[in-house]
């Protein structure tokens, strides 16, 4: 089965208003059905989760489903799938509580690859506790992490490895299993960025080795939290600080205060909808498996579209783009044009591209940008060929060859 994909722009509404969005790494846009989703639970009788009234079961099967359908998003366990406000509020709780079991001389790994959410939380957490910072550096050029660049830095007082699935800002994805294996054989643990990596690929938690893995709904047509997936079995072994009445369960042990329903019934919906991306049997594992392949065809498609027309603009300057393995993200600059007046000269003719580091602010002055970064051009289960040469009639007129 193909990619349809004016069947998939048809279910959302925030693509009447017009502009061609390629700024779905910093939040996709929105099917009717999670908007619908989560007006529904707004909607409905809800209580705190229990079994006595109906208000209070409608709650609990929200939550459990919530928990299946990011299961079945990851390959994971429900029980292992914790709910918060944000991917990096999760970051700083677990950097926090796995602190608990560091001793001054351990030490910590982080990459100048990733985005500040899975670099700042480790390194204040482990300056807190007298634990030694490692920084493994990517290629400018190829704008990719090396295994090598991790392997080298692993002593025996490793505790932790903290390193994304792919860059928010070039797209590269490091060889997270063969990370893995050496982070493993060090007696580490592994904690995965996957918020930009989940809506572009399937993912499968066992295949990647990671013994965290935290992504965010909204990056993935869903509303705004943050999940955070592991071993049910490693959890266990970890306690945070929590409130001595609320649930000492895994994984409600990790989640402070009530959760927010709505959004978790918002998220079952996003994860049924690329499910549903390409129709056919099966399981929801299998029809995601099926469906995020098919989306990764037509992103890569998209992508290739992109990539081919920016290097035919004199003047473009495109950065890791020789990646071997990339999400379809592009950064680029236009010669003698700040990325800032780029970005709103295209917003005025409806192309959304925003310009920055967004948060990959190790990435972005690795890379020679300093804090003002690049543009930045992201495919989207609902961009098409229209949109991307949209993108390149914008960057081209900037260019001055329009
Ligand atoms: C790669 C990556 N990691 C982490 C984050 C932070 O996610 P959240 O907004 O859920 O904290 C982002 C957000 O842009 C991101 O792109």
């Amino acid at each position: 089965m193909t990619y349809d994909v004016a069947a998939v722009r048809a279910c959302f509404p925030a693509l009447d208003e017009g502009a061609a969005h390629f700024d779905g790494p910093g939040g996709s846009q929105v099917p009717e059905q999670v908007a619908d989703a989560v007006a529904g639970v707004l909607r409905a009788a809800v209580a705190n989760r229990g079994a006595g009234t109906v208000a209070e079961r409608r709650a609990d099967r929200i939550v459990a489903e919530a928990r299946q359908a990011m299961a079945d998003l990851l390959g994971g366990t429900p029980t292992g799938v914790v709910f918060g406000r944000s991917m990096t509020q999760l970051t700083y709780d677990m950097a926090r509580t796995l602190a608990k079991g560091w001793r001054p001389g351990d030490e910590v790994v982080v990459t100048r690859l990733d985005h500040d959410a899975n670099i700042r939380p480790w390194v204040q957490t482990a300056e807190a506790h007298g634990v030694a910072v490692r920084w493994a550096d990517f290629d400018p050029e190829r704008g990719e992490l090396d295994v090598t660049a991790i392997a080298g830095l692993l002593t025996e007082r490793t505790r932790l490895v903290a390193v994304t699935a792919a860059s928010n800002l070039l797209g590269s994805r490091p060889d997270i299993p063969a990370i893995a294996e050496q982070v493993h054989a060090a007696g580490a643990l592994l904690y995965v960025d996957g918020v930009h990596l989940t809506p572009h690929s399937p993912v499968d938690l066992q295949g990647l080795g990671a013994d965290f893995y935290a992504c965010s709904p909204y990056k993935f047509l869903g509303p705004h939290l943050g999940v955070l997936a592991a071993d049910p079995a490693l959890l266990e072994t970890l306690r945070p600080d929590k409130l001595l009445p609320s649930s000492d369960a895994v994984p409600e042990r990790f989640e402070l205060g009530t959760l927010p329903y709505e959004l978790l019934a918002g998220t079952t919906a996003a994860v049924d909808f690329l499910a549903g991306l390409v129709p056919g049997p099966g399981t929801r594992r299998e029809r995601l498996t099926r469906s995020m392949a098919a989306l990764e065809r037509h992103e890569e498609a998209m992508l290739g579209r992109l990539d081919a027309g920016l290097a035919g603009i004199g003047g473009v300057t495109s950065y890791g783009a020789a990646s071997r393995r990339r999400t379809p993200t592009t950064l680029f600059s236009i010669d003698r044009v700040r990325p800032a007046d780029a970005y709103l000269s295209l917003a005025e003719r409806g192309v959304n591209a925003p310009a920055g580091h967004f948060y990959a602010l190790e990435c972005s002055r690795h890379l020679g940008l300093g804090d003002t970064g690049a543009i930045r051009a992201g495919i989207a289960p609902y961009t098409d060929e229209s949109d991307v040469d949209r993108l390149l009639k914008g960057i081209q007129e900037l260019a001055g060859q329009g």
